[in-house]
């Protein structure tokens, strides 16, 4: 019995010390040290052994144990390094690191965000909507008739439902008044949705921004200070800013607004860059009827809106020729605004 310890011991040691991977290394464990390994079994004969035996037993079965682990240890962390060295193996340390690509933000969300500063500094707070909306929000609450234009199925992408893609943001206006009451001070950026033909200036989806302060005593000069403050930031102090009277159904009076651009090597000429107006106290009653009272009484209440197309502004600022541009996701095209 005393010799069976050390032989069990001594050919396990052996055994470890020709094995060249992990996992055979796991196979000889099991096999020696597990439930049903031989020093495990070997030791399990110590009720067998003279009482006056089994200290000098038990000693020799610890020994075994330990030096049995300490070969298993020693044994793995050599494959380990041996494993290490070989990954590395041909590969130039000393080599520089390629560079790391990184990303820029995309002109339309550097021209948006810039935008959206300068109105939140104005107190314009963030205000949104769905793509998806409905005639009463894009066309009836707006004071655009069903015979208009723009409700024609030709310029509109509609739904079976009836539902559409909003051809404009201007659908927030609406959906804002109906569910807080004045004053209301929003900016909406957001997709819109038409049926242009694509070409260098159109596309059938775009970027708008569309904004709404209404309170009791909001005017003309307001709207007219406001935008105007608005260009400047955007384009600098000495941009020329002009409102040039228009029509739309939602607003009265309204404007288109034409900023003076000066390119190098160009004669200086005007550029429409947005849409605006007083709201028609027809949208209001329709806001009041929606809500079922009479929050915005067009009596007491006055407001101003403008909506306009960040594609555009882009263009504008950065001098791009074709609006499809900016969404090929050509990084040779997107490197320039980094
Ligand atoms: N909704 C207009 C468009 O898509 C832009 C616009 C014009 C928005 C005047 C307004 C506004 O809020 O007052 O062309």
């Amino acid at each position: 019995m005393n010799e069976q310890i050390p032989a069990i011991q001594s050919a396990a040691i052996a055994q470890i010390a020709s094995i060249a991977d992990e996992r055979t290394l796991d196979e000889v464990r099991v096999a020696v040290l597990g439930k049903k390994g031989t020093l495990t079994l070997a030791a399990a004969g110590i009720k067998d052994v003279p009482q006056e035996e089994k200290a000098a037993f038990g000693q020799l079965l610890n020994a075994a144990r330990t030096a049995i682990t300490a070969a298993l240890e020693e044994k793995q962390s050599a494959l380990r390094d041996a494993a290490d060295h070989a990954a590395l193996a041909g590969i130039d340390v000393t080599l520089p690191a390629r560079p790391l690509a990184i990303g820029t933000l995309h002109p339309l969300t550097q021209i948006r965000d810039e935008a959206i500063g300068i109105l939140r500094r104005m107190g314009f707070a963030l205000a949104d909507g769905p793509e998806i909306e409905d005639e009463f929000h894009c066309f009836d609450a707006l004071n655009t008739p069903a015979d208009h234009p723009a409700r024609n199925e030709k310029d509109t992408f509609y739904f079976d439902s009836g539902k559409l893609l909003r051809t404009h943001t201007s659908s927030v206006q609406i959906r804002t008044m109906e569910s807080q009451s004045p004053p209301v001070r929003i900016i909406a950026p957001g997709s819109a949705y038409r049926r242009d033909e694509i070409d260098a200036t159109h596309l059938s989806v775009f970027n708008q921004l569309e904004g709404l302060y209404v309170a009791t005593d909001v005017s003309l000069p307001d709207l007219k200070g406001t935008l105007e403050y608005f260009f400047h930031e955007l384009f600098g102090p000495d941009t020329g800013v002009r409102f040039r009277p228009h029509f739309f159904p939602f607003t009265e009076p309204s404007f288109e607004i034409d900023v003076k651009l000066h390119i190098k090597g160009q004669a200086p000429r005007w550029i429409e860059v947005a849409g605006c107006g007083m709201v028609d106290p027809a949208v209001f009653e329709a806001v009041n009827a929606s809500r079922n009272d009479r929050a915005y009484d067009p009596d007491k209440t006055t407001g101003f809106a403008f909506g306009m197309g960040l594609d555009r502004l882009a263009m504008i600022r950065w001098g791009i020729k074709d609006i499809r541009l900016l969404i090929e996701n050509d990084t040779r095209f997107l490197k320039q605004f980094a």
